[in-house]
């Protein structure tokens, strides 16, 4: 199968699933590689509700230590090109991230769809669920500036329903090219997007450093996404 988006024709639409791999280049840990996140955390003390609820400055502290993280770190050229891709397509493309961190919004990105949420805001515990935007440290004892209530990372933990899946599934089911990037798929409901957009005709890639066999992937672009994502992107812009 090839490839055949073209960037003049305005029946296809582009849909495009980020994971931790597009920001490994930047210098943001990976989860499951060897080095990964998860392998100094356990994931039911620092991502699931039982955890927050047992030990919530553990969780707290965990969650401050990445966003201050996020200062010393900066998009890489994967970033940058899906955003001038984004720029170029406007709303033929929709981009929806795993990443908690701001890498798309600061490589330009217009729009990006956090399904995981942002560690750049809190949520209030009351359930209005208000969002506060958060620098840097969340204290332990801060409150919601409009309700007074506790607050909590605006991180979707294992065990919840992951944000805006309403509009992900719209944008799944318009889409005729969907391209995962940087993601081990190991984590549902996004590792089921490409067999959803597969069923509904949409013709599917990965670019991603280490490539499994997998029967809904009709191509393959394997490598390091600074790399391989800024040629594909070019590919489409400047076709020939
Ligand atoms: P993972 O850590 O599971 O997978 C990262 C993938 O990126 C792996 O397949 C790597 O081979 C690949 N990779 C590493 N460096 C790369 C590079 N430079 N270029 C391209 N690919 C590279 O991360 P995710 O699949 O994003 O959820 O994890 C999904 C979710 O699991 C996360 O959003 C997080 C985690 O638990 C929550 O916290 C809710």
């Amino acid at each position: 199968m090839k490839w055949t988006f073209d960037i003049h024709n305005t029946a296809q639409r582009l849909f495009v699933l980020t994971g931790a791999g597009i920001s490994a280049e930047s210098g943001v840990r990976t989860f499951r590689d060897s080095g990964g996140l998860w392998e100094d955390h356990r994931i039911e003390d620092v991502a699931t509700p039982e955890g927050f609820a047992r030990d919530s400055q553990l969780v707290i502290d965990f969650y401050n230590a990445r966003r201050l993280q996020l200062k010393a770190v900066f998009p890489n050229p994967a970033h940058l090109a899906l955003a001038r891709l984004q720029k170029q397509l406007g709303e033929r493309m929709t981009l929806v991230t795993q990443n908690v961190d701001d890498l798309h919004e600061r490589g330009g990105s217009p729009k990006v769809i956090h399904m995981h949420g942002e560690l750049l805001k809190l949520r209030c515990l009351s359930l209005a669920e208000h969002i506060v935007e958060v620098s840097e440290r969340q204290k332990m004892d801060s409150v919601c500036p409009q309700c007074g209530a506790g607050l909590r990372p605006h991180i979707t933990w294992f065990g919840e329903i992951p944000m805006q899946m309403e509009l992900i599934q719209q944008e799944l089911l318009q889409c005729s090219h969907f391209v995962y990037i940087g993601t081990s798929s190991q984590v549902y409901p996004a590792a089921g997007f490409k067999a959803f957009a597969k069923s509904r005709g949409a013709i599917v890639m990965c670019i991603n450093l280490d490539v499994e066999p997998d029967s809904h992937t009709d191509l393959v672009l394997q490598g390091k996404a600074g790399e391989v994502v800024p040629n594909w992107v070019q590919g489409i812009l400047a076709p020939g």
